[in-house]
């Protein structure tokens, strides 16, 4: 079923030896994840090229025809324009705010493309089975950018779990630290902050454990429970002195570690989310502003956040695997560990390195993992499977593809089911 591991059989040979045209590509959306998915083609220009920007902002509008060349009749400020052309390019890489997936991604296949689509795919499990049977229908390809599945930790991992010197998986605990700044910036000040709107944290953040869960079990989940709430972020924890918002006046702003003022003005973190208008960059006038009338100058204790801080999951797969998944805000690093029980030994990783013991040769090994981009190369590696996956139309070589990723929404969804139920859920 899942083939979480495959992509590594896409080398850098097979496309060597393959003299072929790049995949030619839309961006729709050109915000944060559109501009990382695009470098790929800065690096590898025989492989992917950028034809195509569909994105309503006017400075990352700009950024994209600029720095890929794009003529101005194949820049788009909205899809509908972008819609009533003939198909422009292979595929599309959608990178829109979540709402947007579901009906950029039908039109898309309606309209023949490939396509490459972020996390979460869509905002309920119908709106999932409806992409994947349109693609099944169209004969196209739908990748979901779980992009951990693809780093380079992780694929090692599956390669020690498959290879079956540890024997059988028995348990696994997977635990994602948010962090502190993370939590403050997109889940109680940002654009994910409200369940009602956003949807839960299980899936606008954690689909991408659940679905690595699953994938390193590589079997069906049967049955879910899961515990959580808002517990911290609240009026009723605000600190004797605080004031709505960090700069007007707030007694313990200095101390408090979610100061905006720290992150934002001092640190110049986190910035990216800021809204600017075409003639604008950021500055410290222009971030100021945001601190005295926008989202992020606000305390986190004084906002409109219902998404909750912290959660666990407990999971039962066939053949009686189990797995419990803990994500939390309350930490200060932000690299998931993992560890693994199996009949013959034990994994352990945390991102930068596994470590991992065989018992009956009572020997410990250690793999150190150098790589220092984001999700640990998987932001790369996806596309290079994705290029090999249209090349071949196969989803086969595409291991997050939407088959494949439906499963772990599927266990987000069933979770959240639970927590608000408080009830055990069978699959
Ligand atoms: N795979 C991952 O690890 C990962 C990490 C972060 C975010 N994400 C997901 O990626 C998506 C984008 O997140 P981001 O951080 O890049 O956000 P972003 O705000 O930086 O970028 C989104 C871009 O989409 C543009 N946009 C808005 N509506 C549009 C429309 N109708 N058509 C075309 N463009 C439109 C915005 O102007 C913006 O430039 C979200 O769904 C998010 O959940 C995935």
């Amino acid at each position: 079923m899942l083939n979480l591991g495959k992509s590594q059989m896409t080398t850098d040979t097979q496309y060597k030896s393959k003299t072929r045209k790049p995949l030619t590509i839309t961006i729709m959306g050109g915000g944060n994840r559109g501009k990382t998915y695009a470098e790929y083609a800065l690096k590898y220009p025989d492989e992917l090229k950028v034809l195509a920007i569909v994105e309503p902002n006017e400075i990352n509008r700009e950024y994209f025809t600029s720095l890929y060349q794009i003529p101005e009749h194949l820049s788009f400020a909205d899809e509908t324009s972008f819609f009533a052309q003939k198909k422009l390019s292979d595929a599309i890489f959608i990178a829109t705010p979540d709402h947007c997936h579901y009906s950029q991604a039908i039109n898309a296949l309606n309209n023949g493309y490939h396509i490459l689509l972020e996390k979460p795919i869509a905002q309920n499990l119908n709106e999932c089975y409806d992409i994947a049977a349109l693609a099944e229908k169209k004969n196209l390809l739908v990748g979901v950018c779980h992009v951990l599945r693809y780093s380079k930790c992780f694929q090692k991992v599956k390669q020690l779990i498959e290879s079956k010197e540890l024997g059988e998986i028995i348990n696994i605990i997977h635990f994602e630290p948010v962090g502190l700044e993370r939590m403050a910036h997109a889940f109680i000040r940002g654009q994910w902050r409200k369940q009602e709107d956003a949807g839960p944290i299980i899936i606008t953040k954690s689909c991408h454990d659940l679905d690595l869960i699953q994938g390193l079990v590589g079997k069906k989940c049967k049955s879910i429970a899961s515990y959580g709430a808002l517990n911290y972020f609240k009026q009723e924890n605000a600190p004797k002195g605080s004031t709505d918002r960090c700069i007007n006046g707030c007694l313990v702003e200095e101390s408090c570690p979610y100061s905006a003022v720290k992150i934002y003005l001092k640190e110049r973190s986190w910035l990216r989310n800021f809204a600017l208008t075409a003639d604008e960059k950021i500055n410290e006038e222009i971030i100021r502003k945001e601190l005295k009338e926008g989202l992020y100058g606000r305390c986190v204790f004084h906002c409109d956040n219902t998404v909750i801080d912290s959660q666990v999951v407990s999971m039962l797969f066939e053949d009686n695997v189990t797995a419990n998944f803990t994500m939390s805000a309350f930490t200060k690093k932000e690299f998931r560990t993992t560890r693994i029980l199996l009949t013959n030994g034990e994994i352990f990783s945390d991102e930068k390195s596994i470590t991992y013991s065989n018992f009956q040769e009572g020997t410990e090994k250690r793999i150190q993992i150098n790589e220092t981009s984001k999700h640990g190369g998987g932001d790369h590696v996806i596309i290079k499977s994705f290029i090999n996956a249209c090349r071949e139309n196969s989803k086969e070589l595409l291991p997050s593809n939407i088959d494949d990723s439906i499963e772990g929404f599927r266990m987000a969804i069933m979770a959240e089911e639970s927590r608000i139920k408080k009830k055990m859920i069978e699959l």
